[in-house]
């Protein structure tokens, strides 16, 4: 009797324990996802949440390998597009799928820029312009991994030591990245970096979401709302002018929730110089309020699920980009085809060829300092 009782009494303190702190919620399993060609293994980190929220990262490119969430039903879908097997990431490298971008997201003009009066040529891989940090950028590295955990959530700590001029870059950098889920569905990435000589940096996730699922169908219906009102506008080779651009009056106004669909195909000079034929989305907004965590950057929500994706960050701006190259012959994970514009970006950044832009918020990172970006994907449902 006394003992039942006591038993009772433990269960209720652990109850009690357990209901105020969601620690055991969220786990972290660890598998394998294939080898490299050179005979490197690659690992898949699984984070789980009690909400049916399940995240994949893995070792190669850091990349998002998958996230399933529910919807307004209650049924899971796998909304970010990916591959099942390594060989296909290594065949379809220049998509970037899910992958850290590093070290320069974006484009750097001419892949020229000056540090100290001293000039410095990367190589280029997108017409005349470097791209994402070059041919063999972060998404390329295996990154030595560990599980990570703290009061409400758990995750995993990626490492990455890029020597002093790789891929043209002075400096050694060296970059953590942090991706960790908790019990309120937010999957936060968090970004540090050290070098030790005067480099730039502009490090993002390049994860394509489709809130009705990968694979299933365009994400013309979906809604967006992005808090910007201006862009950077580009040339004809997607370089910034080095202009700020007002939103209003342009396909380019998301300051409302619009469906993206309603103006994509639209022949403005600007979505043509994205896409050329078609008029796509491939511009950076600059945000009204930069550096705040605590305000939503941009919200995205699809009618039909019911699920809402919702961006916080530390960026001045995003990369808001709608799969305009996607054209059917890529077949991703489960053999699913993914469509023209079946899937939008949101790549939190500094400014493309901020280098070169003396107006634009700096991408210096000097010794001593502390590269730091953080940017939240929060899952949601609310009916259509
Ligand atoms: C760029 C696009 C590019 C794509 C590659 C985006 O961040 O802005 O121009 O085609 O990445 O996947």
């Amino acid at each position: 009797m006394k003992a039942s009782h006591t038993l009772v009494s433990l269960l209720g303190i652990g109850f009690v324990l357990m209901s105020g702190s969601a620690f055991a919620a969220v786990h972290v399993d660890r598998s394998a996802f294939g080898v490299l060609p050179d005979g490197r293994p690659v690992e898949k980190y699984t984070l789980h949440n009690s909400n049916g929220m399940r995240v994949g990262i893995i070792t190669y490119g850091g990349i998002v390998q998958s996230i399933e969430v529910p919807d307004a039903r209650g049924v899971v879908d796998d909304v970010v597009l990916g591959f099942d097997d390594i060989q296909e990431y290594l065949d379809n490298g220049n998509v970037y799928f899910g992958a850290i971008i590093g070290r320069f997201g974006n484009r750097i003009k001419q892949g020229r820029f000056e540090l100290e009066g001293k000039a410095y040529q990367v190589p280029v891989n997108n017409g005349p312009n470097s791209l994402h940090g070059g041919p063999e950028g972060f998404n390329t590295k295996l990154w030595q991994a560990k599980p990570i955990e703290g009061k409400d959530w758990k995750g995993v700590s990626l490492n990455y030591v890029s020597v002093d001029g790789e891929m043209g870059f002075p400096g050694t950098l060296t970059t953590t990245v942090r991706y960790t889920l908790n019990e309120q569905n937010e999957l936060q990435i968090e970004y540090t970096a050290h070098t030790d000589k005067p480099t730039v940096v502009n490090l993002t996730n390049h994860s394509y979401f489709n809130l009705a699922g990968a694979g299933n169908g365009t994400i013309k219906d979906q809604k967006i709302t992005i808090h910007a009102s201006h862009v950077t506008p580009v040339d004809a080779e997607l370089i910034p002018t080095g202009t700020l651009a007002p939103v209003a009056d342009t396909p380019m106004d998301f300051l409302h929730p619009t469906a993206i669909g309603k103006y994509l195909g639209s022949k403005s000079e600007q979505l043509m110089f994205a896409e050329p034929k078609a008029g796509g989305f491939d511009f950076n907004w600059v945000f009204d309020r930069s550096g705040q965590l605590d305000a939503v950057a941009v919200t995205a929500f699809d009618p039909a699920s019911g699920r809402r994706l919702e961006m916080y960050t530390t960026e001045p701006g995003v990369q808001f980009y709608t799969g305009n190259f996607l054209d059917g012959s890529i077949k991703g994970k489960q053999g699913k085809v993914y469509p023209h514009w079946g899937a939008f970006t949101l790549e939190a950044q500094h400014f493309p060829d901020a280098p070169n832009q003396p107006s634009f918020p700096s991408t210096r990172l000097n010794p001593g300092e502390t590269y730091k970006q953080t940017t939240i994907y929060k899952f949601s449902t609310l009916k259509g």
